[in-house]
């Protein structure tokens, strides 16, 4: 080809990029409530003349810029638009909210480092037959799957569900997904993304191979997330030897409907919208999110993963999410009513390695370490070995090239570590190997306990450990140490703990709404994994993504047990039977600081499953209840129309928020006294009486009338209300709890609660 070809070519490419500048049009979804209309060509036809209506009434240009229709759970489409055409589009009539197509991010610690643990609780429930699990079809909103992996075997499972409307993708080659028993459906989204990420797009043939175009999991979070809810029984599963033994997820008889939205940067709300509709209209009984959106959080209906789960709820779909690895106060994400919300937990097992010093010391870290150090080395801090232009502080952190080889050679780097947003664990041990290091202590200031993988023998130690080792190595004159394999331990700290990882409350959206609702293992789990980029089948990993499937899980065989009960009944039995004491029965603790944990940090508690099952009584909501919630949080008649896309209007006045029958109670601004109803449906024995048991929060006195519940029979419902009057001075928030007590059963809600600031409680 003659040069001018290819100049031609060039200059036409930079004038493609000047114009896009100029216009800068991006993807919006255009949200229109749930008006349903069941032909999909119509829908498709009728969003096309919206937006031919703002591109100048071309029909060519709105078939351009349209990228999708949602006509099943919900109406909607998303399109590449100016702000101009976008704010058009959202005086149209119907339109709910228009909102850019944002990117949300899974809820692993670090994508790119290895954390977690055991995925072997038993779940066998005693006088209970969890065989019908077979008939759960769990939906995952994720990377994808890799389905050859043995936790996804379809060995001995039956026919699949006759309900079943689902769809089994096999993408383009060379990934060749295919379904099975075990894995009923799979579908693939990948346009939101391609609108956003054009230059980034699986254009190239080692991008497909990598990443796949089609529900084949090349990350190895949607694997590790399914098999912790649902993976079948393998006999050897471990990582390296460590935390060996069998393992199986929640529910290994129920079916597994995969949904591929999140892609190597992240999952876009047109591609989200798109998995809940289809996930609606192809029946799953359950969906589990591991991924939400960063703190804090937009307004629900400009948020997907809300809007997706208001719908999915009303079509009696459980949305199961993660609360977000963020660990600050007030960082929670996924605070919608409808969905629960997952907050992360250690667990009894730990993954110990131990740093022996010159000196005879012997402190104790974690990761996942199964390199045989022979020989002691020299250690030195890693600002000693500081490189070039970079100052000891600087190298302290252990960044790339901070290093000096000279100085590093042979040794172990004590190496600093402080944020985990911006720096990756894994890669401060590729530093210290790359400088010539043979081992890495990592001070850990985040003292979050997550085990990893690092690429020369190395511990991860926490302050006070971190402390004495610089302290030994400033007085010594030539320091020395050995980190020795890591050994899977067991039952040697408290458990549970609340991860410090983990996202607390409150709500900053819906302060009447507790978040996080329940609290499950999240640090250092083991579970399946894709083998595409590691070549591991199993892997470790930590994250409230790792929590969600737990919950998942648990909802899937309550949903065996108890088909007919409504997504919020399940959620309040859940939550009802949860408990605040860790295993040697003292008030779970909350990491780092190990102070006593608040529901702030572990919504209702940890749950336990046989209780679950037989929860007494339940808090159930209906989505007539989410409605008066939407008129509570300022929603009028129109806008609650276009939701629900009926004829519903608000009460007047509307009720206040904390009203909802939630299964725990907040009151976010006291002042004198205020009381709220709850109703309770009846479904243990028929003949029961309930007795109120109050721990009150400081300060603060609580009656409820009655205070006996008498019931006569299964699916009696009975009101009763709840007063809190500001007895003395309290500041902040304030803790305590309601529990209904029979014979065996004990129904307990959390009670939180803050005083007005100008209410002293002494008028
Ligand atoms: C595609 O199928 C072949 C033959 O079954 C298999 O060897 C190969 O690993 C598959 N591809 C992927 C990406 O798993
Ligand atoms: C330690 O010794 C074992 C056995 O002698 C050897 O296989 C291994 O490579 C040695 N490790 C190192 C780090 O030198
Ligand atoms: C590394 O340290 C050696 C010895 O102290 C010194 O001679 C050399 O200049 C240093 N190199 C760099 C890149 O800092
Ligand atoms: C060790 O010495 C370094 C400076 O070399 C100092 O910054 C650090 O505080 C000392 N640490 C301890 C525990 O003595
Ligand atoms: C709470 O208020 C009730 C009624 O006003 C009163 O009888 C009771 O003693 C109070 N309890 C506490 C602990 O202050
Ligand atoms: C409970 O309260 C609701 C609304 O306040 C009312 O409609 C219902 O009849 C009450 N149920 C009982 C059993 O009192």
């Amino acid at each position: 080809m003659a040069p001018w070809g290819t100049i031609y070519f060039l200059f036409l490419s930079v004038l493609l990029a000047e114009l896009s500048f100029c216009i800068a049009s991006q993807a919006y979804i255009i949200y229109m409530g749930s008006r349903s209309i069941d032909d999909p060509d119509e829908v498709l036809r009728q969003n096309h003349q919206m937006l031919a209506a703002v591109h100048g009434g071309s029909i060519e240009k709105a078939q351009a810029s349209h990228i999708y229709s949602y006509s099943n759970g919900f109406r909607g489409l998303a399109a590449k638009l100016t702000e101009e055409q976008a704010s058009k589009m959202a005086e149209m009539p119907g339109v709910v909210s228009v909102f850019p197509n944002k990117k949300r991010i899974l809820h692993t610690t670090h994508s790119w480092d290895f954390m977690g643990l055991a995925a072997d609780e038993a779940m066998e429930i005693p006088g209970f037959s969890t065989k019908n699990q077979e008939n759960v079809i769990i939906g995952f909103i994720d990377t994808g799957i890799w389905p050859q992996s043995p936790s996804f075997n379809d060995v001995g499972m039956p026919p699949v569900p006759s309900r079943w409307k689902g769809d089994c993708q096999g993408g383009e080659p060379p990934s060749n997904f295919t379904c099975n028993k075990k894995i009923i459906g799979a579908r693939y989204y990948l346009r939101g993304y391609e609108a956003e990420e054009e230059s980034k797009g699986l254009t190239s043939d080692s991008d497909i191979t990598v990443n796949f175009k089609s529900p084949r999991d090349s990350s190895g979070h949607g694997s590790h997330t399914a098999s912790t809810a649902a993976g079948r029984y393998v006999m050897n599963m471990n990582y390296n030897g460590l935390a060996a033994g069998g393992a199986r997820g929640g529910v290994p008889m129920a079916r597994i409907a995969v949904y591929k939205t999140c892609w190597d940067s992240g999952c876009f709300d047109a591609d989200l919208l798109a998995a809940f509709d289809d996930a609606i209209k192809d029946g799953v009984d359950i969906l589990s999110v591991s991924l939400g959106p960063e703190s804090p959080q937009g307004d629900y209906f400009s948020d997907a993963i809300s809007i997706g789960s208001f719908h999915a709820h009303s079509h009696g779909i459980l949305v199961v999410s993660s609360v977000g690895n963020e660990g600050t106060r007030g960082s929670a994400t996924n605070l919608a009513p409808w969905m629960l919300t997952v907050a992360a937990s250690s667990t009894d097992r730990d993954f110990a390695t131990h740093v022996l010093l010159g000196d005879g010391t012997s402190l104790v870290g974690e990761s996942l370490d199964t390199f045989q150090m022979n020989r002691s080395a020299r250690t030195i801090s890693a600002s000693e070995a500081n490189a070039g232009y970079f100052t000891p502080y600087q190298s302290s952190f252990c960044l790339d090239s901070s290093l000096n080889r000279t100085k590093a050679s042979g040794k172990i780097l004590i190496c600093r570590h402080i944020d985990s947003s911006s720096e990756s664990r894994v890669a401060k041990s590729l530093v210290v190997k790359n400088a010539g290091g043979v081992g890495m202590i990592l001070i850990n200031e985040l003292e979050d306990n997550v085990a990893i993988p690092f690429a020369i023998p190395a511990a991860s130690v926490g302050r006070v450990a971190g402390d004495k080792i610089l302290s030994y190595v400033n007085h010594t004159r030539r320091p020395r140490s050995l980190i020795l394999p890591t050994k899977t331990v067991f039952g040697s700290r408290p458990a549970p703990r609340v991860a410090a990882f983990s996202s607390r409350g409150p709500n900053s959206l819906t302060p009447e709404i507790l978040k996080p609702d329940i609290m499950a293992p999240g640090l250092n789990i083991l579970a399946a994994w894709s083998p595409a980029k590691q070549n591991i089948n199993f892997n470790i990993l930590s994250g409230t993504s790792m929590s969600c499937p737990h919950v998942t899980g648990l909802v899937a065989l309550i949903k065996a047990v108890h088909p007919s009960w409504s997504p919020s009944a399940i959620k309040s039995a859940i939550m009802t039977t949860a408990t605040i004491l860790d295993k040697n029965g003292n008030v779970i603790t909350a990491d780092p600081e190990g102070h006593a944990g608040t529901p702030f940090d572990y919504g209702s508690g940890f749950p336990d499953p046989k209780r679950a099952l037989d929860p007494g009584l339940i808090y159930n909501a209906e989505p007539e209840d989410y409605k008066a919630f939407l008129c509570s949080i300022g929603y009028d008649d129109k806008s609650l129309q276009l939701v629900t896309g009926d004829n519903s209007v608000c009460t007047k006045p509307a009720p206040a928020a904390s009203n909802l029958n939630y299964p725990s109670i907040t009151i976010p601004d006291l002042k004198g006294s205020y009381s709220v109803t709850r109703t309770v449906t009846n479904v243990g024995e028929p003949r029961s009486i309930y007795h109120a048991i109050l721990s009150h929060p400081a300060g603060i006195n609580v009656t409820v009338v009655p205070k006996v519940l008498v019931f006569e029979r299964y699916g009696q419902k009975m009101n009763f209300t709840v007063k809190f009057r500001v007895a003395a001075p309290s500041k902040g928030y304030v803790f305590g709890s309601l529990s209904w007590k029979a014979e065996k059963i004990q129904v307990t809600s959390p009670l939180v609660v803050r005083v007005q600031s100008s209410d002293t409680g002494l008028s």
